[in-house]
C-alpha cells in the first residue's frame, strides 16, 4: 500500500557525498528510476497526491521531466516543460532565482497553457524552493492556476516549504 510504496521510494534514493561540490550531499534518483517497481511506486504515489481535474502537468528540466510525463499520462492531462534558457524555440517568458548552488533562469513557452487551466507541478526534489517558486511565477504570468505541487523528495533542512509559504504556495506535498 501507500506507506510501503513510499518506503521503497526512500530506500532507492542514494546519497552521494561531496557532489557536485564538497559539502553537498547529492540525492541520486537513478537507482529509483532503474527499479521498475520503484519507479512505478513513485509515479503511483505522485498521481495519488493530485487533486481532481488537472488539465496540465508541468515538469522542470531535467529530472522533473522523468516523473512529470508519466504522471500526466496517468491523469489524462497534457505535459508542459519548464526549461533552462535557450532550449525552447518559441516565444518564452522567463524568471530568475537563486539556487542551492548558483543562479538559475527558467523559461516556458508563453502560449503553452491557457489562462485558467488547472496545473499540477511535479519535480523530483524540493530543495530551497527556488525552482518551484520560479515555476509558480511563470504560471501566474500566464494566468494558469497552480492547484498543487508534488515532489518525490523534500530536503527539509533547506527550508523550501517556508520559502514557498512566503510566496503563498501552501499546497505542496512530498512523498519522502
Ligand atoms: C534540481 C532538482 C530540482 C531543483 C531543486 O534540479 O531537479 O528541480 O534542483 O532545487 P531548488 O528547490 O533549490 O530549486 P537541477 O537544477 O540540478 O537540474 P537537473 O534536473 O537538470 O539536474
Amino acid at each position: 500500500e501507500s506507506a510501503a510504496r513510499r518506503a521503497l521510494v526512500a530506500e532507492l534514493i542514494r546519497d552521494v557525498p561531496d557532489f557536485p561540490k564538497p559539502g553537498v550531499v547529492f540525492k541520486d534518483i537513478t537507482p529509483l528510476l532503474a527499479s521498475a517497481q520503484g519507479f512505478r511506486a513513485a509515479v503511483t504515489e505522485l498521481v495519488a497526491t493530485a487533486p481532481e481535474r488537472i488539465d496540465v502537468v508541468v515538469g522542470m528540466e531535467a529530472r522533473g521531466f522523468v516523473f512529470a510525463a508519466p504522471v500526466a499520462l496517468e491523469l489524462g492531462a497534457g505535459f508542459v516543460p519548464v526549461r533552462k534558457p535557450g532550449k525552447l524555440p518559441g516565444e518564452v517568458i522567463s524568471h530568475s532565482f537563486e539556487l542551492e548552488y548558483g543562479f538559475e533562469t527558467l523559461t516556458m513557452h508563453r502560449d503553452a497553457i491557457r489562462p485558467g487551466a488547472r496545473v499540477l507541478v511535479v519535480d523530483d526534489v524540493l530543495a530551497t524552493g527556488g525552482t518551484v517558486g520560479a515555476t509558480a511565477a511563470l504560471l501566474k504570468e500566464m494566468g494558469a492556476e497552480l492547484v498543487h505541487v508534488s515532489v518525490v523528495m523534500e530536503l527539509g533542512f533547506l527550508g523550501g516549504h517556508a520559502r514557498l509559504a512566503e510566496l503563498g504556495i501552501d499546497n505542496c506535498t512530498a512523498l519522502v
